[in-house]
């Protein structure tokens, strides 16, 4: 198993809630020889103290095992900056408008990074009524195919989740998107701006 936190991590926040490395150790308990092992990467603390430690720092357990203190930061969050997290382990798919350390099946989940469409995840769109009608020429089958839809205005995200026995397409609302994404399960994210 990687280690869970790094020295480098705990040194960052320490330093950060100008804490010596004697006074985080009287914290939680520990010597001040023990916090010095962690952050020369000699040892790690004993996932009991992960807790006491998060608390020391004045962060959640969650900010301390990503390495990022993420508070306070998506007080501004706009929808269209809106970020999508899929777990390769269940296929779970999470959506956040700010930064968020998101974890699914006990593995912390990068945001994806949207592509711009290439020839094979081509984004078609066709406006019937007051929808786009969306398609894509891909492949469906369980091992390929497009996983879901999404599209993203200033108020909120519309979702389709696509399944390999169905067609890769789908209907979302025109009304004020700015985005539209697809998602193939082997190529990544893929996005069109309208
Ligand atoms: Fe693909």
């Amino acid at each position: 198993m990687n280690k869970y936190v790094t020295g480098d991590v705990i040194r960052r926040l320490r330093e950060k809630k100008k804490l010596t490395q004697e006074e985080l150790a009287s914290k939680i308990f520990v010597s001040s020889k023990a916090v010095s092992k962690w952050e020369t990467g000699q040892g790690f603390p004993d996932i009991s103290l992960l807790e006491p430690l998060a608390k020391a720092l004045d962060i959640s357990v969650i900010e301390l095992l990503s390495g990022e203190d993420i508070r306070n930061r998506n007080q501004c969050s706009n929808m269209i900056k809106g970020k999508f997290y899929v777990c390769p382990v269940c296929g779970n798919v999470i959506q956040s408008i700010g930064e968020a350390v998101v974890s699914c099946c006990g593995i912390t989940l990068p945001p994806l990074e949207a592509n711009p469409m290439d020839e094979d995840h081509l984004i078609h769109l066709e406006i019937v009524e007051d929808e786009y009608f969306v398609s894509l020429s891909h492949p469906m089958k369980k091992d390929h195919y497009i996983s879901f839809l999404a599209a993203l205005s200033d108020q909120g995200i519309q979702f389709i989740k696509l399944y390999p026995e169905g067609n890769a397409e789908g209907r979302l609302k025109i009304n004020r998107v700015k985005k539209i994404f697809a998602y193939c399960n082997r190529h990544g994210l893929f996005q069109t701006d309208v």
